[in-house]
């Protein structure tokens, strides 16, 4: 069988971006049956980006109860916490001793942070990690810890998962063919979602339009979402609006010829914001209200990964265990 995995940093609040390119697809992909789903939060991820503890354990919570809230069915998916699953971490070291480091100086995370350095005239590396710097064979053990085939993510990701079968490569190489090549799945239409100010949608450019906010909220956000100055009644370009670009990510192929049309006929920004903050509230209302009533229930949502992370380690102990095996981590007699 198809084996999917995905996962996502628990820092911050999930976003509509996170929710178009990853968790919508996956949690659709889940319903397919003749795949098994593997979905987690990747937490000890988030410590690179983030060593506010609080902050780190109440964004486990919410990306958990996003999970939820917006159907991922857990009898069906194995749904689990990456630090519930010791041997991610075991097999990261091992992983760690066969990655080339030369590929790791190529990561597009770490090249932004010494170029940022650079710029400022800082040495290279200051204040980059070993976490940061080590990131990519963190993710690549999350995904071949599973034998994943697919992985379902935003464009941002591609060169993650490249880095992923690189690093399969070489230890099936050297020591045995434990290791299923993964592959990136991005849907074109929806890469990557942009937030308010036209960028990326990013947590870390403080532009993002959160997924469960309340109602008035959202409409607030939608509202604050970059526009040209065009006046009512002047043509408007949907190629280079966000407000047409997250229209599109939410509303069927019909309604996107339709509000392309309502561009060029000139659609008032007040307007077109408008009818964007009824369409998507309409697609998240009611898991909004199933966010919230988990959102006071911690006790059920812990037991939920507790459980997805038992059915998880059923196939990461065996595989952890071969691996030991296959580079001579062995039992003595
Ligand atoms: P993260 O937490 O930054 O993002 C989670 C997922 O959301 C996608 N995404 C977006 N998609 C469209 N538009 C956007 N504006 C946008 N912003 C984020 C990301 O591409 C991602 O798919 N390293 C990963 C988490 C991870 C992982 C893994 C993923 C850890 N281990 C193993 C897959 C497999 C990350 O930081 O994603």
């Amino acid at each position: 069988k198809k084996r999917v995995l995905t996962g996502i940093t628990t820092t911050g609040t999930p976003h509509l971006g996170n929710y178009v390119g990853a968790i919508r697809p996956a949690i659709a992909a889940s319903r397919d049956t003749s795949s098994d789903s593997f979905f987690f939060l990747a937490d000890y991820h988030a410590l690179i980006k983030c060593q506010d503890p609080e902050h780190v354990a109440s964004s486990s919570r919410e990306i958990a109860a996003t999970w939820l809230a917006l159907g991922l069915d857990t009898e069906q998916a194995v749904f689990y916490r990456q630090s519930d699953i010791p041997e991610i971490t075991e097999l990261t070291w091992v992983l760690c001793c066969s990655a080339a480091k030369g590929l790791m100086n190529r990561a597009h995370a770490y090249k932004a942070a010494v170029q940022v350095n650079e710029e400022a005239g800082e040495d290279p590396d200051f204040g980059v990690t070993m976490g940061l710097f080590n990131y990519p064979v963190l993710m690549a053990a999350d995904i071949l810890m599973f034998n994943a085939h697919q992985v379902p993510v935003g464009r941002d990701q591609i060169q993650h998962l490249e880095m992923a079968r690189d690093i399969a490569q070489r230890f099936n190489h050297n020591y045995a063919e434990l290791f299923t090549l993964p592959e990136a799945v991005v849907d074109d239409n929806v890469a990557v979602l942009q937030g308010l100010d036209g960028r990326k949608m990013s947590k870390s450019y403080n532009n993002t339009i959160p997924l469960f906010l309340p109602e008035k909220q959202l409409r607030k956000h939608i509202n604050k979402i970059k526009t040209n100055l065009l006046e009512p009644g002047e043509p408007k370009d949907p190629d280079d609006s966000t407000v047409f670009q997250v229209w599109s990510a939410f509303a069927s192929a019909e309604e996107t010829a339709r509000m392309r049309a309502e561009f060029a006929a000139g659609i008032a920004w007040g307007e077109a914001k408008k009818q964007l903050f009824e369409l998507v509230n309409d697609e998240l209302a009611a898991a909004r209200e199933r966010y919230n009533a988990l959102m006071e229930d911690p006790g059920y949502i812990e037991s939920v990964l507790k459980r997805g992370a038992e059915r998880a380690r059923e196939h990461s102990a065996p595989l952890l265990a071969k691996v030991r095996e296959a580079v001579g981590i062995r039992a003595m007699g």
